[in-house]
């Protein structure tokens, strides 16, 4: 396998796995109480973190405004520091928060939060542009998305960002972004439990990156065999919207008993059972570009060197789809 995938139709070559940098944001919540974030980090296991995966050839990084209200942007910024031009780097707007209390206040989906948003982000990332700058409503109505998408178009104009893409799972919406000049992708959900077809099947007929969020299940497929114990973590009160974790945060017993079936698959070639998952999305189309999240300098460089291990075959693709029956 290639160890590089180009980004849609911006061409910007990235590294055929991307860093999420969701958990590394820490600790913060909804106006509800509801945790949003993974619970305590260390910010500077974060950091060491970052420079191996840049060390280990990784060259995109994904995060949001949002992700611990700032502080994953501010975090991620300080450790690219002077090799920020060395990298692609994604973000995204649509969600308002307070930095000081760590929460999560609403949405915004008007221009002029958009432009808010944008230059705030500039400001904590410590850079001049944003390489691809993604909407972060997944069931935006379309019409205010086409808007938002046309503001875009301006942002790449001022040479703000470079190219855009909307965070969704619903097909017909990231068509609406599609007819944009600079939409090089769609972020959405895709790993061996959650197949997405019809959203692949768009990404290779527009010419769109297909950028995976929750590749491992949100740690389902990395191993884990029940929820988190730290009450700031989201796995532990995992919202409706959350698969994979069951009431009281202990994983769902189905999805479990589906991974155990994979995992001599998934295992194959002296995998790890993450780096399996991984190798399940490259095989899955050439579009994908998978963005786990990690927290420590371990996962990185187990994330990092599934690249070397390349994709399933096809022949273990069909397997699977037998065990799973779809
Ligand atoms: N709406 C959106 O746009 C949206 C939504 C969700 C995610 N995302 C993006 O997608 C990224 C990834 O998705 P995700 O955060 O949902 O989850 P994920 O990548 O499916 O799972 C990540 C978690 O798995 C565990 N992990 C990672 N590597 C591991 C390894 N090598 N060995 C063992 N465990 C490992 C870590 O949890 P522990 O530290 O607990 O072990 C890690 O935080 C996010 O960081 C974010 O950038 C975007």
């Amino acid at each position: 396998m290639e160890t590089t995938r180009t980004l849609g139709r911006s061409g910007m070559e990235v590294s055929a796995l991307g860093f999420g940098c969701w958990a590394i944001g820490g600790e913060w919540q909804d106006a509800d109480g509801q945790p949003l974030g993974w619970g305590k980090v260390d910010d500077e296991e974060s950091v060491r973190a970052v420079h191996r995966a840049l060390d280990l050839g990784i060259t995109f990084f994904d995060t949001a405004d949002t992700y611990g209200a700032g502080h994953s942007e501010r975090v991620l910024g300080r450790a690219l520091g002077k090799r920020r031009d060395d990298v692609i780097v994604a973000t995204k707007w649509g969600n308002v928060f307070d930095e000081e209390t760590r929460t999560r206040t609403g949405v915004d989906d008007t221009p002029a939060h958009a432009r808010r948003a944008l230059t705030a982000s500039l400001d904590r990332l410590g850079t001049d542009h944003v390489d691809l700058y993604q909407l972060h409503l997944n069931d935006l109505d379309p019409e205010r998305a086409a808007e938002l998408r046309d503001l875009c178009e301006e942002f790449v104009q001022q040479g703000l960002i470079r190219a855009y893409a909307w965070s969704t799972d619903d097909p017909a919406r990231a068509a609406v972004f599609a007819r944009g000049e600079h939409c090089a992708a769609v972020q959405h959900a895709l790993n061996v439990m959650q197949d997405a077809p019809e959203m692949l099947s768009l990404c290779e007929e527009l010419g769109l990156a297909s950028i995976n969020r929750s590749p491992l299940a949100m740690g389902l497929l990395a191993g884990k065999r029940q929820g988190p114990q730290d009450a700031g973590d989201i796995r532990s009160k995992p919202p409706a919207w959350l698969q994979g974790f069951g009431d009281g945060a202990a994983a769902d017993p189905e999805w479990l008993a589906r991974i155990d079936a994979l995992k001599e698959i998934l295992t194959s070639n002296g995998r790890t059972l993450a780096q399996g998952a991984l190798a399940w999305i490259w095989a899955r189309s050439p579009k994908t570009v998978p963005i786990p999240g990690f927290r420590s300098v371990t996962q990185a460089e187990q994330n990092a060197s599934a690249i070397e291990k390349g994709p399933l075959t096809a022949d273990q693709l069909t397997e699977i789809n037998r065990i799973l029956e779809r």
